[in-house]
């Protein structure tokens, strides 16, 4: 992980939409615990599968919308965040934020209202929103790549994607 300078000393990490687990082994390796939560039962299974074996981690099969999840040192949005509809994404922002512990994360990647796949589904933020997304962080790496190149699948699209490591104030 990039920013594993940056990571405050260990404590809750936060992995919302985990998918198969691609961060928990490196966190736990680390000294964290882990609540990873994930919508679709499937990346559960994979991801308790990858993780057969480590202490410290605790899968849960929810909607991050709507549940809740305790005070933690660590939030990670890996490619998640995304899936947030426009009608939910600042109740969970602000539920993300009040969560962090001052001196917190929060790594992930916000949409862009340009991304071709900003819609009613997909939220993202417009430029004049930067600030409201900063509010209450302190920004130790705030990215904003908008430009043209590929999907996964090789198709071309527009990406708009902030990165984000924000740190709680
Ligand atoms: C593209 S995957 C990314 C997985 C992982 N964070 C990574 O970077 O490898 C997005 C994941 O977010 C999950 N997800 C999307 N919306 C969600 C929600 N509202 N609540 C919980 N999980 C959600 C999906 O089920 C999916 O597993």
């Amino acid at each position: 992980m990039q920013a594993e300078p940056l990571l405050p000393p260990p404590g809750l990490a936060v992995d919302l939409g985990c998918g198969v687990g691609h961060s928990e082994r490196f966190l736990v390796e680390r000294g964290w615990q882990v609540l990873a939560i994930d919508l679709l039962p499937e990346a559960i299974a994979h991801a308790e599968a990858q993780c057969a074996g480590l202490d410290g981690i605790e899968f849960v099969c929810a909607d991050f919308r709507t549940c809740t999840w305790p005070a933690n040192q660590l939030t990670l949005g890996f490619n998640a965040i995304f899936f947030v509809p426009t009608a939910d994404f600042w109740q969970v922002w602000e539920s993300l934020r009040e969560r962090l512990t001052p001196g917190g994360l929060f790594i992930g990647q916000v949409l862009g209202s340009q991304d071709d796949w900003a819609n009613e589904a997909m939220g993202s933020i417009r430029p004049e929103e930067e600030e409201q997304l900063l509010a209450g962080f302190s920004p130790l790496h705030f990215e904003h790549v908008t430009r043209p190149g590929r999907d996964v699948f090789g198709r071309e699209k527009h990406w708009d994607v902030y990165h984000c490591i924000l740190q709680r104030t």
